[in-house]
């Protein structure tokens, strides 16, 4: 069945159950949406406003739901009604004698590898909504606290706008995984397959994709590309640790030689039509997500920074004392939990849990064991990166673009290259201020770097 077809089907069953037909612009809206169009790109194809999309929308998926008793929505249209197409024509199919129809005849599949096999494989499955999930692989985290506005605005770009390709990069201990694995088990129900892989063991593409594919093919025929199991089925992949395919002492996000097929099959994922959903998750943001970003509308990325005053939870839970110390304390280690996490042992165990007396010393930033996590950072640094990164732990306030170290030789065309690069790290921020953007480095691994 094709998109109109599958529409038509739609249309007659909302007759057949309620007595009304689809309006035109409901029509046009639905096969947008089962086009994977949202509804700005629908709005400008009807010449309607956004709003009156909207409230069409709102009023199909009411009708639709009525018709199909499921909860239908934007986000899981395409699912339901390719579902109860393939087990109406199914069950059609069966109660016929079975010689009448031949495979080739039965031609309601939603892509060209689709036999009458395969349908009465999807057929059991549409009846049983519970997502395919695979977090074998997956660390098990502590996450009780905060990342709403995160959450939501993952949510968003999931399943309102159907954002093909996720990156979440930020600092490691952050908590990107921490987050992911709280979003899925949010959206788990909005899915067919979910699956966690972690490129730490560095498997090569061709296994990953090996994987992939003997997860999703449990419930159906093999299929030949994975971008053929996005299509037909809501898939949900991660891949954490995606910094382990790149270069050590080379800027931020450049591929290792036998892995630059992954950014490849990154811009597939992003760049063909399709309804699942790869979130990568790195310390460093890769430039040709960057680009990709720039050019395709369905690749977002997210920045993940500290905890904020969420942070405080964890600090009542572990039981430190000095509340009114706390936002000092979130201030200094940037709300990370995973150097709150450090020095919570250290304040417990060597100051009875007392923030106050901890911060005694102002002058003098206490790291700890969080110098490792700094230098495992620090080593995968370029020797210029090196070089600019010690000047700037020297500067006193933030450095305009052009105010490079003197001593060392570099063009302003190069310098500024090195800035991009570190900021890609997470380990140089940016701040905008009166006379435009400035940079400084962040201020652990400054206090770190002047004392190493
Ligand atoms: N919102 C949170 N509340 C409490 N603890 C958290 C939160 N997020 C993360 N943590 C804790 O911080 C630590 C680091 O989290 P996580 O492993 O998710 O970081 P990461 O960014 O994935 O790091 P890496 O890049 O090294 O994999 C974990 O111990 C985790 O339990
Ligand atoms: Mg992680």
């Amino acid at each position: 069945m094709n998109i109109k077809e599958l529409s038509k089907w739609a249309d007659d069953q909302v007759f057949h159950q309620t007595g009304n037909r689809l309006s035109s612009l409901q029509k046009s809206i639905l096969e947008g949406v089962l086009q994977y169009q949202d509804f700005c790109e629908i709005k400008d194809n009807n010449g309607y406003s956004y709003d009156h999309i909207k409230r069409e929308g709102a009023k199909l998926w009411k009708l639709l739901s009525e018709a199909f008793k499921e909860d239908i929505k934007q986000s899981n249209v395409r699912s339901i009604l390719e579902n109860k197409a393939a087990s109406t024509i199914y069950n059609f199919v069966n109660s016929l004698s079975s010689n009448t129809i031949s495979n080739s005849q039965v031609n309601i599949c939603r892509n060209k590898y689709q036999s009458l096999e395969d349908i009465q494989n999807q057929s059991s499955y549409s009846q049983n909504p519970t997502p395919r999930i695979d977090l074998t692989k997956a660390p098990e985290l502590n996450y009780k606290y905060g990342r709403n506005s995160e959450i939501s605005t993952l949510k968003e770009w999931i399943l309102e706008n159907h954002t093909r390709l996720i990156t979440i990069y930020g600092l490691s201990g952050i908590g990107k995984t921490a987050l992911t694995l709280k979003l899925i088990s949010e959206i788990q129900t909005e899915f067919d397959y979910i699956i966690y892989r972690s490129l730490d063991n560095l498997p090569k593409l061709i296994t990953l994709k090996n994987e992939l594919k003997q997860f999703f093919c449990q419930s159906q025929n093999p299929l030949p590309e994975i971008i053929d199991y996005f299509r037909l089925s809501r898939c949900l992949v991660i891949i954490d640790d995606v910094d382990n395919i790149f270069q050590f002492g080379n800027l931020a996000g450049q591929y290792l030689t036998e892995y630059k097929d992954y950014s490849k099959f990154f811009q597939q994922i992003a760049t063909s039509s399709h309804q699942s959903c790869l979130i990568l998750i790195s310390s460093e943001k890769p430039p040709d997500i960057e680009t990709l970003e720039i050019e395709n509308k369905h690749t977002k990325t997210l920045y993940l920074q500290g905890l904020g005053e969420d942070a405080k939870a964890i600090f009542k839970e572990k039981g430190l004392k000095d509340e009114d110390k706390w936002d000092e304390l979130i201030k200094l280690y940037q709300g990370h939990p995973g150097w709150l996490n450090i020095i919570i042992l250290t304040i417990i165990e060597f100051f009875n849990g007392k923030v106050s007396l901890f911060l005694t010393d102002k002058d003098d930033l206490f790291l700890g064991d969080i110098e490792a996590l700094l230098e495992n950072h620090l080593e995968r640094l370029s020797e210029l990166e090196n070089k600019v990164i010690n000047w700037l732990a020297t500067q006193n306030k933030p450095i305009g673009i052009f105010q490079k170290p003197a001593d060392i030789e570099l063009s302003n065309a190069r310098f500024l290259q090195i800035i991009q690069s570190l900021t890609r790290r997470c380990l140089v921020e940016k701040v905008l201020g009166e006379e435009g953007v400035k940079f400084q480095l962040n201020s652990l691994f400054k206090a770190y770097l002047n004392i190493k």
